[in-house]
């Protein structure tokens, strides 16, 4: 395209171009076109270490679980509308030990009352399990830590966690101190953290987190970080945990774990320090940057239920633990009744866990569409089959029970968008009806028609209704009352008794088989034409009493394809039934035809 471009107008890739008019070919629009001119005042502030620390990304998946601390009850309480009450974080509490953590930071004693005293609480009366250790936040100035170890008093173990806020944005704008007066904040907290234990006596140990990591030069976070562990002098019997979180996300996850990797290569007393991450979640990568974090040397997380916590949340500890799970490793935490977690999640902090949050959510397991139900069905009959120990299942990723979740509501689901093999399962899982694979199809499309129509989603009790109305024993207008077969040699003689538009009579006929001999009856004596192309008969596994089920596909005299079904204790009769299900839903197709042609 050949376009007069002026100085208004801009390039695609956003060059101003010079005042004189020129003609050229180029993709261009107006300047107010254009969308988003605010990205131009965003700039990186994010620090990469001065050497390249790639190693991490050799490596393939996480080989065992780090330690895991909630922070649930801290930085995810503080985030919310209504934080807590005391009942409910004795609640939570309760509901994060059941679940199988071993730290829980517990609050910020000496930031609120009710955070006083419900770590008070719990340890006054003795509710915190032996092998738990509560963690509680301080900042790094006196009167808070003073007031920490107040709270702590009597607890049987504890981390104290100090933090001061290290970044070049905070250091500039909000304290307007230097690298060396932040430094010293660190070490002068350090230093009292130490002699108030050693006054107290209790057995407490200590984690220092140089806040706004992330947006910190890695060699000086370094320095303060090292700092810090001179004053604490971890040994391996008392290891000290270094926390370096991701208080605002700022990087690609790479980024991160080449931070991570620098600071684990170059830490002092490494082997006496206990990495730890704390990963918030602005950019939505917050997992990532943990999986790629520990990858690059961590050993231990912090994070919370379903990632709860300021802003965006911190890391989601569920979906860390079910992505190793799901990879053939051990979590360390147990979440066989996800439901239950997410009702007393819900219930004490007032968040909705949304529907697609991984492994928890309400539609995190539903296959909607037919090619993934016929996938997931197809899979897990090869599981029974051929592989029962492992599960490959298409697109499930973990094996929903596992979770607490059951196949039948949460998995297959039907609406307008379904197909064939969803419904062709769902009638066979959970009601034992084995459909011959051209009747799937026929009862798929007329399933999706149903939801197509009402605009809505088909429960399995509706499908199962819907199939029994539509298909089965269907006595109208042809009614089967009673039936007499004799065998002479090959050949079958029926007698009928039938009800056909309100006139009761007998009918005979002969075939070289029962259903042949009923089908000679109906043609010969009712004027029908059809012809039978398809039978299957079994035994019904699903409910108390064991029943027989039979499908007859018929061609009808409009050439088309009809299925009916037979459900009757004998299996003689289901075949019968099935027939004149066939016939009986062909009829009808028919006269509504004509009627609408009528019209
Ligand atoms: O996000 C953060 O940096 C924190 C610190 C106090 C660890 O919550
Ligand atoms: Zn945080």
């Amino acid at each position: 395209m050949l376009f007069i471009i002026q100085q208004e107008w801009y390039r695609g890739i956003g060059d101003k171009l010079p005042s004189l008019s020129i003609e050229m070919e180029v993709f261009c629009y107006k300047k107010e076109d254009r969308m988003m001119e605010g990205y131009q005042k965003y700039k990186r502030q994010y620090f990469l270490p001065p050497e390249p620390c790639m190693d991490w990304a050799g490596k393939e998946y996480i080989e065992k679980a780090p330690q895991w601390c909630s922070v649930d009850l801290r930085d995810g309480n503080q985030a919310l509308i209504i934080p807590m009450s005391l009942d409910e974080k004795i609640e939570f509490f309760q509901l994060l030990v059941e679940v199988g953590f071993k730290e829980i930071e517990i609050g910020f004693p000496a930031a609120s009352q009710t955070e006083f005293e419900f770590l008070r609480k719990l340890i006054d009366e003795d509710l915190i399990p032996e092998d738990v250790t509560v963690q509680v936040l301080t900042q790094a100035r006196e009167h808070i830590i003073r007031r920490t170890f107040e709270a702590v008093k009597g607890a049987k173990n504890a981390v104290i966690h100090l933090y001061n806020s290290t970044s070049l944005a905070q250091r500039e704008q909000v304290f307007k101190k230097s690298k060396e007066e932040i430094l010293n904040i660190a070490v002068e907290g350090a230093k009292l953290l130490k002699k108030l234990t050693e006054e107290d006596g209790g057995n407490y140990r200590f984690e220092y987190s140089p806040e706004s990591f992330t947006g910190t030069e890695v060699e000086y976070a370094l320095e303060v970080c090292n700092a810090v562990l001179d004053i604490w002098q971890p040994t391996a019997d008392n290891k000290v945990i270094i926390n370096l979180p991701v208080t605002v996300e700022m990087s690609m996850p790479h980024i991160y774990a080449q931070q991570i990797e620098y600071m684990c290569k170059h830490m002092n007393y490494r082997e006496n320090v206990i990495v730890s991450l704390h990963p918030h979640n602005d950019r939505g990568c917050g997992v990532a940057d943990t999986e790629m974090g520990i990858l690059a040397g961590a050993d231990r997380i912090e994070g919370t239920l379903f990632g709860n916590g300021e802003r965006t949340g911190n890391v989601d500890i569920i979906t860390l633990a079910m992505n190793m799970y799901a990879m053939g490793i051990d979590p360390e935490l147990n979440f066989t009744d996800m439901p239950h977690i997410v009702e007393v999640y819900e219930r004490c902090t007032r968040m909705q866990v949304h529907m697609r949050q991984p492994y928890a959510g309400q539609l995190v397991f539903a296959a909607f569409s037919g090619s993934h139900q016929d996938a997931i069905a197809k899979g897990m009959h090869y599981r029974d089959a051929q592989d029962p120990d492992h599960w490959t299942v298409p697109y499930l990723p973990i094996d929903p029970r596992d979770v607490g979740r059951v196949y039948e509501t949460d998995v297959i689901r039907i609406n307008s968008q379904s197909g064939k093999g969803g419904i062709g399962y769902m009638l066979e899982e959970y009601y034992g009806y084995d459909l011959p694979s051209d009747m799937r199809e026929q009862v798929g499309y007329y399933m999706k028609d149903v939801s197509d129509h009402e605009h809505k989603e088909l429960l399995p009790n509706e499908i199962n209704d819907l199939f029994q109305k539509e298909y089965m024993n269907v006595n109208a207008p042809y009614a089967l009352n009673d039936y007499h077969f004799v065998r002479q040699g090959d050949i079958v003689t029926v007698t009928m008794n039938i009800t056909y538009e309100g006139k009761t009579q007998f009918i005979t006929a002969t075939g070289n088989g029962r259903l042949d001999a009923v089908s000679n009856a109906l043609r010969d004596n009712m004027n029908l034409t059809f012809d039978i192309l398809d039978y299957k008969e079994h035994a019904l596994s699903k409910g108390s009493s064991s029943r027989a089920v039979s499908y007859v596909k018929i061609i009808d005299c409009r050439k088309k394809n009809q299925w009916g079904v037979g459900l009757h204790d004998d299996i003689i009769a289901s075949s019968v039934q099935a027939l004149f299900s066939a016939i009986n839903r062909a009829v009808a197709q028919r006269r509504e035809a004509e009627k609408e042609a009528e019209a």
